[in-house]
């Protein structure tokens, strides 16, 4: 892993800044990228710190001329990417009904879009290099849709789908494609998906972000098509599939409790 070049979407918070640290710690080139530029420049100037070579470039992942003008000038400083982590994304909790469409526009933009643009982007470097790998962040909502996440869930089954094909086509160039799907990550991602001031560290069952680091660590060592982290999502997934009716009742229970607290604290913060 020394020396290679690693562009990290997302890597202004959770599971993509625990990446970044770790990756470089492993001797790789970081290139972290998000809107914030204030964490990101914290974050480089972190890891240089250590020891490690970091470079910051802002940009928001919606706009494709940014994702553009990203590549150019990371592949500029340090030549072609060899190893692409696809992280950033976001959800919004709410009804399919009661989501607004530009949140549904810059979820499907952020989530799978960016996504697709920087693979056609950073492809033709790793081609040139001969070998390459890309890393898709998923979720077990890209395996298991469920209200008040529906919208979310299915930009992330868009991404476990691209995944698979994706790792077929690129298989013949020497270049590797995992998908990891993480369950609940303790994280910013529900302050975002809420609006509400929710801490990280109150998810319920929620993992460490550094575990999700570590899963895409050995997957890059050891490469997988994918990683269900933890694995204890496996049997919910094969039976989902299976079974859908079985799980259909106890979802949709879940989801009209977890919209009504959901109200309950909007409501409160209004008011
Ligand atoms: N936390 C979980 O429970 C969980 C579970 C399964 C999968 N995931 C997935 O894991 C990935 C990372 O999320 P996280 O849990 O680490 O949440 P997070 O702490 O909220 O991080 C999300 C990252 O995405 C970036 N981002 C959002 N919109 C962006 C945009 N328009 N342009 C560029 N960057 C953007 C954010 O940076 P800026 O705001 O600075 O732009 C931030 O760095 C996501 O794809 C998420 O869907 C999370």
């Amino acid at each position: 892993m020394e020396g290679r070049v690693v562009l990290i979407t997302g890597a202004s918070s959770g599971i993509g800044a625990a990446t970044a640290r770790w990756l470089a710690r492993h001797g790789m080139r970081v290139v972290l990228t998000a809107r914030r530029q204030d964490r990101l420049e914290a974050l480089a100037q972190e890891i240089r710190a250590r020891g490690g070579t970091a470079m910051a470039i802002p940009a928001d992942l919606a706009d494709p001329s940014a994702r553009q003008a990203l590549v150019c000038q990371a592949e500029a400083a340090w030549g072609p990417v060899e190893v692409l982590i696809n992280n950033a994304g976001f959800g919004y909790y709410g009804t399919v009904q009661e989501t607004p469409w530009e949140v549904i526009e810059r979820m499907f933009a952020v989530n799978i879009l960016a996504m697709i643009h920087l693979v056609q982007l950073v492809v033709p470097g790793m081609r040139q290099l001969g070998r390459g790998h890309i890393v898709n962040i998923a979720s077990v909502a890209g395996h298991i849709a469920a209200p008040p996440l529906t919208v979310y869930a299915a930009t992330k089954f868009a991404v476990v789908g691209f995944s698979e094909g994706l790792r077929r086509e690129l298989a013949p160039h020497g270049i590797h494609v995992t998908v990891i799907s993480p369950g609940p990550v303790r994280t910013e991602f529900g302050r975002a998906a809420s609006g509400l001031d929710v801490d990280p560290n109150t998810v319920p069952g929620g993992l460490d972000p550094e575990a999700v680091a570590r899963a895409i660590r050995r997957a890059l060592q050891r490469p997988v098509p994918e990683i269900v982290i933890p694995a204890r999502y496996l049997p919910a997934i094969w039976i989902n599939r299976a079974f859908p009716r079985l799980v259909d009742w106890g979802a949709a229970q879940h989801g009209r409790t977890w919209l009504r607290h959901l109200e309950e604290a909007r409501g409160r913060k209004e008011g």
